[in-house]
C-alpha cells in the first residue's frame, strides 16, 4: 500500500502520520505531502525521515490512498487529479461533504455506503463525528425528532496558530491573532465563519452533516462556541426521541457503540472532559439524563478529541475500511 498525506507538516497531518503508526498500517511507500515552502523538510514517520514533496510530484507517484488535511481550496483543486490517476482521496476539508456525489463517512455509522467508484470520501467536521457517533444508536433504536446542541471547541479545531495564541496570552507575549478577540479566560460565542442567516459556518455543518449521515428529515439547532480549550470539543446535546425510552437501555446502546465509551457515575464525579479525551480516538460520553421539559426528552454531555476522532483518526479508519473491504486492489 502507498499512501501520501496532503498537509503533512499540519497540526491534523501531524496526528494521522501518528495513528497511522499506532495502527501499524503496512505501508510500502510513504509520501508527506505539504505547500511549496515545505518541500525537501524532512518528516519522522515510523522512524525513518522522508522528504516532504509537492502535491504534483504525489500525484505522478499514484498511490492507492492520499489523506488530505490542508484546507478546502487545496482540496477542491487537487483532490480531482490524485481521483483521476485512481488514488482514493479521504479529505478532511469540507470541500466535499455536502457534494450529493460525494459520501460523508463516520465508519462506525455508514461505512457499507462506499464503493469503489467513490475516489473522493469525505471526512465529517469534528463536532458533528463526536455528536453521531452518540446519537447513532438512539436514532436507530428510538427515532430523533429534533436535536438542540450547543458546543465548546478546543482552540486546536482552528490550527497550530490558534493554540499559539492562547498560550501567547497566557504568558503575555505580543503574537499574530486568529480569533478577533482574546481567547485566554474568555468564551467567543463564534467557531467559523458568520452566514447570511445569522449562523456560523461551524454550527450549519453540525445540522447539515448530521442531516446527510444519518437521516434528513431529522430538525437540528445549532450554537458553537470556542473556549480556551486544547485537549477536544465538548458538547452539550438535547434531543426529543420519537419513542419512550429507559435511560439504562439508552446508556447501555451507547456503551455498546463501537468507538464510544461511556463516562458517566456522577455520584464519583466522573464524566468526560477534554483533558481526559486528548490523545485518545474514542468518543466519551456522560451526563445523560431526561429532560423532563418534554415529552421524551435526553440530556447529555459528549467529549472527543477533535484532532483524533474528529480529523485524523475518523480518516485513517476510513483507510482502513478500504483496504480491508477489498476496495483497493
Ligand atoms: P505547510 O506546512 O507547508 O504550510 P494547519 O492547518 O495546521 O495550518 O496545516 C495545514 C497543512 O496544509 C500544512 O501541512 C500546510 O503545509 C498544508 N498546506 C497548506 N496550503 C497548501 C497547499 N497549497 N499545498 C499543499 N499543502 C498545503
Amino acid at each position: 500500500m502507498d499512501i501520501a498525506v496532503v498537509g503533512a507538516t499540519g497540526l491534523v497531518g501531524r496526528e494521522i502520520l501518528k495513528v497511522l503508526e499506532e495502527m501499524d498500517f503496512d505501508i510500502d511507500n510513504f509520501y508527506p505531502v505539504a505547500s511549496e515552502r515545505s518541500v525537501g523538510k524532512k518528516v519522522s514517520f515510523k522512524g525513518k525521515d522522508y522528504t516532504v514533496i509537492s502535491i504534483p510530484e504525489a500525484i505522478e507517484k499514484k498511490p492507492q490512498i492520499a489523506i488530505f488535511s490542508a484546507g478546502g481550496s487545496t482540496s477542491k483543486k487537487w483532490a480531482p487529479e490524485f481521483a483521476a490517476k485512481g488514488t482514493f482521496v479521504i479529505d478532511n476539508s469540507s470541500a466535499w461533504r455536502m457534494d450529493k456525489d460525494k459520501p460523508l463517512i463516520v465508519p462506525e455509522i455508514n461505512a457499507h455506503i462506499l464503493t469503489e467508484k467513490d475516489k473522493i470520501i469525505a471526512n465529517p467536521n469534528c463536532s458533528t463525528i463526536q455528536m453521531v457517533m452518540a446519537l447513532a444508536p438512539i436514532h436507530k433504536k428510538y427515532g430523533l425528532k429534533r436535536v438542540v446542541v450547543s458546543t465548546y471547541q478546543s482552540v486546536t479545531g482552528s490550527g497550530a496558530k490558534a493554540v499559539e495564541q492562547l498560550m501567547a496570552e497566557r504568558e503575555g507575549r505580543e503574537v499574530e491573532k486568529v480569533y478577533p478577540h482574546k481567547i485566554d479566560l474568555n468564551v467567543l460565542p463564534h467557531a467559523g465563519d458568520f452566514e447570511d442567516n445569522g449562523y456560523t459556518t461551524e454550527e450549519m455543518k453540525l445540522v447539515n452533516e448530521t442531516n446527510k449521515i444519518l437521516d434528513d428529515n431529522i430538525p437540528l439547532t445549532a450554537m458553537a462556541a470556542r473556549v480556551p480549550v486544547v485537549g477536544g470539543h465538548s458538547e452539550f446535546v438535547n434531543a426529543e426521541l420519537k419513542k419512550p425510552f429507559e435511560l439504562d437501555d439508552i446508556k447501555k446502546i451507547i456503551g455498546e457503540m463501537p468507538g464510544v465509551i461511556l463516562e458517566d457515575d456522577p455520584a464519583n464525579n466522573k464524566y468526560p472532559m477534554p483533558v481526559i479525551s486528548k490523545g485518545k480516538n474514542e468518543v466519551f460520553v456522560g451526563r445523560i439524563r431526561r429532560d423532563f421539559s418534554v415529552e421524551n426528552g435526553l440530556n447529555m454531555w459528549i467529549v472527543a478529541d477533535n484532532i483524533r476522532k474528529g480529523a485524523a483518526t475518523n480518516a485513517v479508519q476510513i483507510a482502513s475500511y478500504l483496504i480491508k473491504n477489498g476496495l483497493i486492489n
